[in-house]
């Protein structure tokens, strides 16, 4: 089967005012701050699936060694006839649960949903591909506000891959996972993965690599800027900064003005002291007892919880209560 149309929950139109909004308030905030979900225009998407690939980040091969080992217990698990992806991007480790639900069950349709229209558009169209018999609804739309446009009926399982859940603060936290399980019926399920609390040592390499591409992720959000809002940040006069915060466990990205800069954006001077920084995305790391708990908090009942053999990456599955 070819993938269906995208439906379209977020227009150009509201991803403008979204980006406006979080602008105005984010640069005149103290400390300046941008949320992560700009970083992902083409490029930016581009420039993440090459993240997955370097030899730092372990995130993406260690959650993947958990799907390889436990894919099939999921399928097993939840008998879904809907899976549903939040944050899909390339959905690529999402095979994994493809093929065994291929193996066992009677999964009918695939709904990846994520903010970017470019890696939505190529996913589809490789799942629908290689999954004759699937039928594969594209949503471009934002997991933070669309979770009540989800397909409803037969049994759902949602997945939220990645590690993506610690790109929210602990408040936003509750508040997804409450409204996640208000969008889900009794014996729904969700499948959430979490990177974890480990050496700083291994954590800061995988968010400031070598060969500098995370750096390169990070200052893309101001060619979006730049572009999407006709601003003249001067993208070279930031620096990537990767901090990990030992106290709230998590680790921020930052851009670091190396120089006195400034910028003009929405009829508005805004200027960058020597050594200000902009925190661009906070990725929180877990313990799995706190994974749990949050669950439970929300409505979710975990019924397993994986790792891979490193420990690195957990994966929980979790059933609406
Ligand atoms: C896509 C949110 C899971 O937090 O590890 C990768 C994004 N940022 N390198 C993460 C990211 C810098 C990634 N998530």
């Amino acid at each position: 089967m070819s993938a269906e149309p995208l439906e379209i929950h977020l227009e150009q139109q509201d991803l403008d005012r979204g980006l406006r909004e979080d602008v105005r308030v984010g640069l005149a905030a103290t400390p300046k701050w941008l949320p992560p979900k700009w970083f992902y225009d083409a490029r930016g998407s581009e420039l993440f699936e090459e993240i997955t690939r370097l030899p730092e980040y372990y995130p993406t091969r260690a959650e993947r060694a958990v799907l390889a080992a436990h894919a099939d217990d999921v399928a097993a698990m939840t008998g879904a006839k809907t899976l549903i992806e939040l944050g899909s991007g390339s959905s690529e480790k999402t095979r994994l649960l493809l093929d065994a639900f291929t193996r066992h069950g009677d999964l009918g349709t695939f709904v990846p949903l994520d903010v970017s229209v470019s890696a939505l558009r190529s996913s589809t169209e490789q799942i629908a591909a290689a999954y004759p018999g699937l039928r594969v609804r594209g949503i471009v739309g934002d997991f933070t506000r669309h979770l009540d446009r989800l397909p409803t009926g037969g049994r759902r399982l949602v997945a939220f891959l990645g590690g993506t859940i610690g790109n929210l603060l602990p408040a936003e936290r509750a508040e997804f996972l409450t409204a996640m399980r208000a969008a889900l019926e009794t014996g729904d399920w969700l499948l959430v993965g979490t990177d974890l609390v480990k050496d700083p040592g291994v954590i800061v390499p995988a968010y400031d690599d070598a060969a500098g591409v995370t750096a390169e992720f990070n200052r893309n959000v101001l060619r979006v800027i730049n572009r999407e809002l006709g601003a003249d940040f001067d993208v070279d006069a930031f620096r990537h900064v990767a901090v990990w915060d030992p106290r709230r466990e998590w680790i921020e990205m930052r851009l670091r003005a190396e120089h006195p800069t400034g910028v003009r954006v929405l009829d508005t001077d805004v200027v960058f002291a020597a050594g200000e920084e902009l925190r661009t995305e906070v990725s929180a790391k877990f313990r799995p007892e706190g994974v749990a708990a949050e669950l439970t908090a929300s409505g979710f009942d975990r019924r397993a919880f994986w790792t891979d053999p490193d420990g690195l990456f957990g994966v929980s599955l979790a059933r609406a209560d």
